[in-house]
């Protein structure tokens, strides 16, 4: 009896597991897309900026920004970065500071 349940326990674990992987590479592919046709005339496929007086994700300058600025900046938008409120939900505004995070590296 207790190792029937210990079993179901386990499946259970491993289940939940699996679906975790899976829906946070989606998200992560999600903001790779997002960025794609959204972001990229701006910021640059790869987050090096130039266009439109955008900056590089990896200059100490945005590094030094916390994610709470960051996604600050995407919801409400800066100066000529637009904003995406209304446009993105917060799911793929926190998805895509950690896609530009990665692009920093
Ligand atoms: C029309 C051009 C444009 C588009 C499109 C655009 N941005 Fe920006 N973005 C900017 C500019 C310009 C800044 C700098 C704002 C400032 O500091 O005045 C900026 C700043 C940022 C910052 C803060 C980093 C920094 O330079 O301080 C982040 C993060 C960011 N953008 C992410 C995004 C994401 C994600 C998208 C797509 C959903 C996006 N941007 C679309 C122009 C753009």
């Amino acid at each position: 009896m207790k190792l029937i349940s210990f079993r179901m326990g386990l499946v259970t674990l491993l289940a939940g597991g699996m679906v975790a992987a899976c829906s946070s590479s989606a998200v992560a592919q999600d903001a790779a897309a997002t960025f794609k046709a959204k972001c990229a005339m701006c910021h640059g496929a790869d987050g090096k900026g130039g266009k439109m007086g955008t900056r590089d994700f990896a200059s100490p300058e945005v590094k030094a920004e916390t994610d709470a600025q960051l996604t600050d900046i995407i919801t409400k938008g800066k100066g000529k970065m637009p904003a995406y409120s209304g446009k993105l939900n917060d799911a793929d505004i926190k998805g895509l500071v950690t896609y530009v995070r990665s692009l920093a590296k």
